[in-house]
Protein backbone atom coordinates (compact mmCIF):
# COMPACT_ATOMS: atom_id res chain seq x y z
CA UNK A 1 0.00 0.00 0.00
CA UNK A 2 1.25 3.38 -1.03
CA UNK A 3 -0.13 5.34 2.27
CA UNK A 4 2.13 2.78 4.37
CA UNK A 5 5.20 4.11 2.25
CA UNK A 6 4.38 7.35 3.17
CA UNK A 7 7.48 9.84 3.25
CA UNK A 8 6.75 11.50 6.35
CA UNK A 9 10.18 12.27 8.61
CA UNK A 10 13.25 14.62 7.14
CA UNK A 11 15.34 11.57 8.08
CA UNK A 12 13.47 9.55 5.66
CA UNK A 13 13.60 12.04 3.09
CA UNK A 14 17.03 12.12 3.16
CA UNK A 15 17.31 8.03 2.69
CA UNK A 16 15.39 8.06 -0.12
CA UNK A 17 17.06 11.42 -1.46
CA UNK A 18 20.39 9.62 -1.23
CA UNK A 19 18.63 6.33 -2.86
CA UNK A 20 17.71 8.31 -5.80
CA UNK A 21 21.30 10.28 -5.75
CA UNK A 22 23.23 7.08 -5.64
CA UNK A 23 20.58 5.54 -8.38
CA UNK A 24 21.47 8.20 -10.73
CA UNK A 25 25.32 8.13 -10.10
CA UNK A 26 25.33 4.67 -10.97
CA UNK A 27 23.43 5.12 -14.35
CA UNK A 28 25.99 7.32 -15.32
CA UNK A 29 28.87 5.38 -13.94
CA UNK A 30 26.81 2.47 -16.07
CA UNK A 31 27.02 4.64 -19.27
CA UNK A 32 30.97 4.67 -18.79
CA UNK A 33 31.09 1.28 -18.00
CA UNK A 34 29.37 -0.02 -20.83
CA UNK A 35 31.41 2.47 -23.79
CA UNK A 36 34.67 1.30 -21.75
CA UNK A 37 33.79 -2.41 -21.92
CA UNK A 38 33.32 -1.85 -25.83
CA UNK A 39 35.89 0.34 -26.59
CA UNK A 40 38.51 -1.84 -24.79
CA UNK A 41 36.65 -5.08 -27.03
CA UNK A 42 37.16 -3.41 -30.04
CA UNK A 43 41.16 -2.52 -29.20
CA UNK A 44 43.42 -5.53 -30.25
CA UNK A 45 45.60 -6.56 -27.31
CA UNK A 46 48.80 -5.81 -29.81
CA UNK A 47 48.00 -1.92 -29.50
CA UNK A 48 46.31 -1.54 -25.88
CA UNK A 49 48.23 -1.16 -23.11
CA UNK A 50 48.93 -4.49 -20.68
CA UNK A 51 50.23 -5.29 -17.10
CA UNK A 52 54.03 -6.15 -17.46
CA UNK A 53 54.50 -9.64 -15.47
CA UNK A 54 58.42 -8.98 -16.11
CA UNK A 55 60.72 -9.96 -12.92
CA UNK A 56 57.20 -10.70 -10.72
CA UNK A 57 57.20 -14.23 -9.34
CA UNK A 58 54.59 -16.08 -10.36
CA UNK A 59 52.96 -19.39 -9.03
CA UNK A 60 51.26 -21.86 -11.28
CA UNK A 61 50.08 -24.83 -9.05
CA UNK A 62 49.62 -27.96 -11.30
CA UNK A 63 52.39 -27.16 -13.62
CA UNK A 64 53.95 -30.10 -14.42
CA UNK A 65 51.56 -30.76 -17.29
CA UNK A 66 49.11 -29.51 -19.43
CA UNK A 67 47.55 -25.61 -19.57
CA UNK A 68 50.07 -25.16 -15.84
CA UNK A 69 53.39 -25.88 -18.64
CA UNK A 70 52.22 -23.60 -21.23
CA UNK A 71 51.50 -21.31 -18.90
CA UNK A 72 55.43 -21.96 -17.32
CA UNK A 73 56.49 -21.50 -20.46
CA UNK A 74 54.43 -18.53 -21.49
CA UNK A 75 55.40 -16.70 -18.64
CA UNK A 76 59.67 -17.39 -18.26
CA UNK A 77 59.37 -16.04 -21.66
CA UNK A 78 57.57 -12.70 -20.43
CA UNK A 79 60.42 -12.44 -17.76
CA UNK A 80 58.08 -13.47 -14.95
CA UNK A 81 60.01 -15.53 -12.21
CA UNK A 82 58.11 -19.10 -12.42
CA UNK A 83 57.19 -20.85 -9.84
CA UNK A 84 55.58 -24.55 -10.34
CA UNK A 85 53.64 -27.10 -7.92
CA UNK A 86 52.72 -30.98 -9.14
CA UNK A 87 52.04 -33.47 -7.44
CA UNK A 88 54.13 -35.23 -10.46
CA UNK A 89 57.96 -35.40 -9.86
CA UNK A 90 57.89 -36.40 -13.90
CA UNK A 91 55.78 -33.67 -14.62
CA UNK A 92 57.89 -30.59 -13.34
CA UNK A 93 60.95 -32.65 -14.44
CA UNK A 94 59.31 -32.07 -17.96
CA UNK A 95 58.06 -28.35 -17.09
CA UNK A 96 61.76 -26.95 -16.13
CA UNK A 97 63.47 -28.62 -18.86
CA UNK A 98 61.15 -26.90 -21.36
CA UNK A 99 61.35 -23.92 -19.44
CA UNK A 100 65.16 -24.10 -19.08
CA UNK A 101 65.32 -25.43 -23.14
CA UNK A 102 64.23 -21.86 -23.82
CA UNK A 103 67.31 -20.13 -21.41
CA UNK A 104 65.13 -19.03 -18.55
CA UNK A 105 65.17 -20.00 -14.68
CA UNK A 106 62.21 -21.70 -12.85
CA UNK A 107 61.51 -23.01 -9.38
CA UNK A 108 60.16 -26.25 -9.05
CA UNK A 109 58.28 -28.09 -5.62
CA UNK A 110 56.80 -31.68 -5.90
CA UNK A 111 53.38 -30.72 -3.71
CA UNK A 112 50.28 -32.72 -3.06
CA UNK A 113 47.33 -30.23 -2.88
CA UNK A 114 45.33 -32.63 -1.22
CA UNK A 115 47.25 -32.18 1.95
CA UNK A 116 46.84 -28.69 3.98
CA UNK A 117 50.00 -29.17 5.50
CA UNK A 118 52.18 -30.03 2.80
CA UNK A 119 50.62 -26.45 0.79
CA UNK A 120 51.21 -24.28 4.03
CA UNK A 121 54.78 -25.81 4.51
CA UNK A 122 55.40 -24.91 0.37
CA UNK A 123 54.15 -22.05 0.53
CA UNK A 124 56.68 -21.05 3.63
CA UNK A 125 59.72 -22.30 1.39
CA UNK A 126 58.71 -20.63 -1.60
CA UNK A 127 58.73 -17.20 0.57
CA UNK A 128 61.74 -18.40 1.66
CA UNK A 129 63.83 -19.06 -1.64
CA UNK A 130 62.22 -17.27 -4.15
CA UNK A 131 60.34 -14.16 -2.45
CA UNK A 132 56.90 -12.73 -2.36
CA UNK A 133 54.76 -14.48 -4.67
CA UNK A 134 53.19 -11.29 -6.55
CA UNK A 135 50.72 -13.74 -9.25
CA UNK A 136 49.29 -16.99 -7.49
CA UNK A 137 47.15 -18.96 -10.31
CA UNK A 138 45.21 -21.71 -8.93
CA UNK A 139 45.53 -23.91 -11.90
CA UNK A 140 45.45 -27.83 -10.69
CA UNK A 141 42.76 -29.85 -11.08
CA UNK A 142 41.71 -33.27 -11.03
CA UNK A 143 38.25 -35.50 -12.28
CA UNK A 144 37.59 -38.86 -11.96
CA UNK A 145 34.37 -38.90 -14.43
CA UNK A 146 32.30 -41.61 -13.22
CA UNK A 147 28.20 -41.21 -12.56
CA UNK A 148 27.52 -40.15 -8.35
CA UNK A 149 27.07 -43.65 -6.96
CA UNK A 150 30.26 -45.55 -9.07
CA UNK A 151 32.21 -42.90 -7.61
CA UNK A 152 34.22 -43.37 -4.31
CA UNK A 153 33.72 -41.14 -0.94
CA UNK A 154 37.36 -40.58 -1.01
CA UNK A 155 37.52 -40.13 -5.10
CA UNK A 156 34.49 -37.25 -3.84
CA UNK A 157 37.08 -35.99 -1.39
CA UNK A 158 40.49 -35.84 -3.43
CA UNK A 159 38.08 -33.74 -5.90
CA UNK A 160 37.20 -31.99 -3.36
CA UNK A 161 40.38 -31.08 -1.50
CA UNK A 162 42.24 -30.73 -4.87
CA UNK A 163 39.87 -28.22 -6.90
CA UNK A 164 38.72 -26.14 -4.51
CA UNK A 165 40.34 -26.56 -1.20
CA UNK A 166 43.25 -25.77 -2.04
CA UNK A 167 42.85 -22.55 -3.17
CA UNK A 168 41.93 -21.69 0.35
CA UNK A 169 45.18 -22.58 1.66
CA UNK A 170 47.27 -21.55 -1.31
CA UNK A 171 45.51 -17.85 -1.10
CA UNK A 172 45.53 -17.71 2.75
CA UNK A 173 49.49 -18.40 2.51
CA UNK A 174 50.40 -15.80 -0.34
CA UNK A 175 47.19 -12.81 0.35
CA UNK A 176 48.90 -11.49 3.44
CA UNK A 177 52.17 -10.39 1.48
CA UNK A 178 49.81 -9.33 -1.54
CA UNK A 179 47.87 -7.09 0.64
CA UNK A 180 51.17 -5.79 2.53
CA UNK A 181 53.20 -4.48 -0.51
CA UNK A 182 49.52 -3.47 -2.37
CA UNK A 183 50.42 -5.76 -5.47
CA UNK A 184 49.05 -8.85 -6.31
CA UNK A 185 46.58 -10.93 -8.36
CA UNK A 186 45.13 -14.31 -7.60
CA UNK A 187 43.78 -16.30 -10.85
CA UNK A 188 41.46 -18.92 -9.59
CA UNK A 189 40.51 -21.98 -12.77
CA UNK A 190 37.30 -22.68 -12.81
CA UNK A 191 35.49 -24.49 -16.20
CA UNK A 192 32.05 -24.31 -17.94
CA UNK A 193 31.65 -27.45 -15.69
CA UNK A 194 31.17 -24.95 -13.31
CA UNK A 195 28.47 -23.08 -15.00
CA UNK A 196 26.78 -25.66 -16.40
CA UNK A 197 26.32 -28.79 -14.35
CA UNK A 198 27.76 -31.60 -16.54
CA UNK A 199 26.82 -35.49 -16.82
CA UNK A 200 29.76 -37.83 -14.43
CA UNK A 201 30.98 -34.73 -13.07
CA UNK A 202 28.79 -34.24 -10.05
CA UNK A 203 32.46 -33.84 -7.88
CA UNK A 204 34.00 -31.90 -10.38
CA UNK A 205 31.49 -30.01 -11.80
CA UNK A 206 30.33 -29.27 -7.90
CA UNK A 207 34.12 -28.19 -7.22
CA UNK A 208 34.32 -26.04 -10.28
CA UNK A 209 30.91 -24.26 -9.65
CA UNK A 210 32.46 -24.03 -6.03
CA UNK A 211 35.59 -22.06 -7.55
CA UNK A 212 33.16 -19.39 -8.96
CA UNK A 213 31.94 -18.58 -5.91
CA UNK A 214 34.56 -18.39 -4.05
CA UNK A 215 36.53 -15.70 -6.67
CA UNK A 216 33.16 -13.81 -6.57
CA UNK A 217 33.14 -13.65 -2.91
CA UNK A 218 36.98 -13.31 -2.05
CA UNK A 219 37.09 -10.16 -5.46
CA UNK A 220 34.02 -8.91 -3.07
CA UNK A 221 35.91 -8.99 -0.35
CA UNK A 222 39.09 -7.55 -1.98
CA UNK A 223 36.94 -4.29 -3.23
CA UNK A 224 35.15 -3.51 -0.24
CA UNK A 225 38.12 -3.52 1.89
CA UNK A 226 40.05 -0.86 -0.73
CA UNK A 227 42.54 -3.44 -2.11
CA UNK A 228 42.39 -2.10 -5.46
CA UNK A 229 45.36 -3.37 -6.41
CA UNK A 230 45.24 -6.40 -5.90
CA UNK A 231 43.57 -8.48 -9.19
CA UNK A 232 40.98 -11.37 -9.04
CA UNK A 233 40.84 -13.25 -12.18
CA UNK A 234 38.44 -16.22 -12.76
CA UNK A 235 38.85 -18.71 -16.10
CA UNK A 236 36.36 -20.53 -17.52
CA UNK A 237 37.40 -23.29 -19.90
CA UNK A 238 35.55 -25.26 -22.06
CA UNK A 239 37.49 -28.78 -22.51
CA UNK A 240 40.53 -28.80 -23.54
CA UNK A 241 42.89 -31.32 -25.32
CA UNK A 242 45.20 -31.96 -22.45
CA UNK A 243 43.99 -35.54 -21.80
CA UNK A 244 42.01 -34.64 -18.67
CA UNK A 245 39.25 -36.01 -20.61
CA UNK A 246 40.63 -38.13 -23.00
CA UNK A 247 37.93 -40.29 -24.94
CA UNK A 248 35.02 -37.13 -24.81
CA UNK A 249 34.44 -36.17 -28.44
CA UNK A 250 32.27 -32.82 -28.26
CA UNK A 251 29.53 -33.00 -30.86
CA UNK A 252 29.23 -29.07 -31.65
CA UNK A 253 32.88 -27.60 -30.61
CA UNK A 254 35.77 -29.44 -30.77
CA UNK A 255 38.48 -29.30 -27.63
CA UNK A 256 40.23 -25.85 -27.36
CA UNK A 257 43.94 -26.45 -27.37
CA UNK A 258 45.82 -26.25 -24.21
CA UNK A 259 48.42 -23.40 -26.16
CA UNK A 260 45.64 -21.34 -27.00
CA UNK A 261 43.84 -21.53 -23.20
CA UNK A 262 47.24 -20.54 -21.42
CA UNK A 263 47.96 -17.50 -23.87
CA UNK A 264 44.18 -15.95 -23.35
CA UNK A 265 44.81 -16.94 -19.81
CA UNK A 266 47.93 -14.63 -19.47
CA UNK A 267 46.40 -12.03 -21.83
CA UNK A 268 43.73 -11.60 -19.19
CA UNK A 269 45.53 -11.36 -16.17
CA UNK A 270 47.53 -9.14 -17.99
CA UNK A 271 44.38 -6.81 -19.11
CA UNK A 272 43.63 -7.63 -15.19
CA UNK A 273 40.38 -9.04 -16.36
CA UNK A 274 37.76 -10.00 -13.52
CA UNK A 275 35.97 -12.85 -15.94
CA UNK A 276 37.64 -15.33 -18.58
CA UNK A 277 35.35 -17.77 -20.47
CA UNK A 278 36.85 -19.60 -22.92
CA UNK A 279 35.81 -19.64 -25.95
CA UNK A 280 33.67 -16.43 -25.38
CA UNK A 281 30.64 -17.61 -27.08
CA UNK A 282 30.01 -19.46 -24.05
CA UNK A 283 29.00 -16.18 -22.38
CA UNK A 284 25.86 -15.65 -24.68
CA UNK A 285 24.72 -19.43 -24.09
CA UNK A 286 24.43 -19.37 -20.35
CA UNK A 287 21.68 -16.73 -19.75
CA UNK A 288 19.58 -19.25 -21.52
CA UNK A 289 19.67 -21.62 -18.63
CA UNK A 290 17.81 -19.56 -16.67
CA UNK A 291 15.46 -18.17 -19.29
CA UNK A 292 14.91 -21.35 -21.37
CA UNK A 293 12.24 -24.30 -19.56
CA UNK A 294 14.06 -26.69 -17.91
CA UNK A 295 12.74 -29.16 -20.40
CA UNK A 296 13.90 -27.53 -23.30
CA UNK A 297 17.45 -26.95 -21.72
CA UNK A 298 17.59 -30.74 -21.45
CA UNK A 299 16.58 -31.41 -24.89
CA UNK A 300 19.22 -29.11 -26.11
CA UNK A 301 21.66 -30.35 -24.60
CA UNK A 302 20.71 -34.13 -24.55
CA UNK A 303 19.54 -33.95 -28.48
CA UNK A 304 20.91 -31.41 -30.25
CA UNK A 305 24.30 -30.73 -28.34
CA UNK A 306 24.68 -34.76 -27.15
CA UNK A 307 26.95 -34.04 -23.71
CA UNK A 308 25.80 -36.85 -21.77
CA UNK A 309 26.39 -38.88 -24.37
CA UNK A 310 30.10 -37.62 -25.13
CA UNK A 311 30.44 -37.81 -21.33
CA UNK A 312 29.79 -41.86 -21.52
CA UNK A 313 33.39 -42.19 -23.61
CA UNK A 314 35.43 -40.79 -20.65
CA UNK A 315 38.82 -42.44 -20.46
CA UNK A 316 40.58 -39.79 -18.46
CA UNK A 317 44.27 -40.34 -17.82
CA UNK A 318 46.05 -42.43 -14.95
CA UNK A 319 46.29 -40.09 -11.77
CA UNK A 320 50.07 -39.25 -10.99
CA UNK A 321 50.48 -39.89 -6.74
CA UNK A 322 52.28 -38.04 -4.30
CA UNK A 323 56.17 -39.00 -4.10
N1 LIG B 1 41.12 -30.32 -19.65
C1 LIG B 1 39.89 -29.79 -19.73
O1 LIG B 1 39.06 -30.17 -20.56
C2 LIG B 1 39.51 -28.67 -18.79
C3 LIG B 1 38.36 -27.93 -19.06
C4 LIG B 1 38.01 -26.89 -18.22
C5 LIG B 1 38.80 -26.59 -17.12
N2 LIG B 1 39.90 -27.33 -16.88
C6 LIG B 1 40.68 -27.00 -15.71
O2 LIG B 1 41.93 -26.45 -16.13
C7 LIG B 1 42.94 -26.76 -15.17
C8 LIG B 1 44.12 -27.40 -15.88
O3 LIG B 1 43.65 -28.59 -16.47
P1 LIG B 1 44.52 -29.45 -17.49
O4 LIG B 1 43.63 -29.77 -18.63
O5 LIG B 1 45.82 -28.78 -17.74
O6 LIG B 1 44.70 -30.77 -16.63
P2 LIG B 1 45.96 -31.75 -16.53
O7 LIG B 1 45.44 -33.00 -15.91
O8 LIG B 1 46.68 -31.84 -17.83
O9 LIG B 1 46.89 -30.97 -15.50
C9 LIG B 1 46.52 -30.84 -14.15
C10 LIG B 1 47.78 -30.88 -13.31
O10 LIG B 1 47.36 -30.84 -11.94
C11 LIG B 1 48.18 -31.77 -11.24
N3 LIG B 1 47.54 -32.26 -10.02
C12 LIG B 1 46.47 -33.08 -9.94
N4 LIG B 1 46.24 -33.39 -8.66
C13 LIG B 1 47.17 -32.74 -7.92
C14 LIG B 1 47.48 -32.68 -6.53
N5 LIG B 1 46.78 -33.39 -5.61
N6 LIG B 1 48.51 -31.92 -6.12
C15 LIG B 1 49.26 -31.23 -7.02
N7 LIG B 1 49.04 -31.27 -8.35
C16 LIG B 1 48.01 -32.02 -8.79
C17 LIG B 1 48.41 -32.92 -12.22
O11 LIG B 1 49.52 -33.73 -11.87
C18 LIG B 1 48.58 -32.17 -13.53
O12 LIG B 1 49.92 -31.87 -13.81
C19 LIG B 1 42.28 -27.66 -14.14
O13 LIG B 1 41.86 -26.90 -13.04
C20 LIG B 1 41.08 -28.20 -14.87
O14 LIG B 1 40.04 -28.59 -13.98
C21 LIG B 1 40.30 -28.34 -17.70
Amino acid sequence: MLEGTKINSPSQMASVFDIAKDTVLFLVLSCYYILESLFWTLVPNAIRPMKSLKGDVVLVTGGGGGVGRQLAVKLARLGAKVVVWDISKEGLQKTCAAVIDEGYEIASYVVDLADRSAVYAAAEKVKKEVGKVDVLINNAGTVFGETLLDLSDSAIETTYKVNILSHYWTVKAFLPDMISSGKGHIVTVGSVAGLLGTYRCTDYSATKFATVGFHESLFTELRAHGHTTIHATLVCPYYINTGMFDGVTPRLMPMLEPDYVAETMIDSIRKNEVNCIMPGSVRYLLPLKCLLPAKMCWDLMHRVMKGPQSMMEFKGKPKAVAS
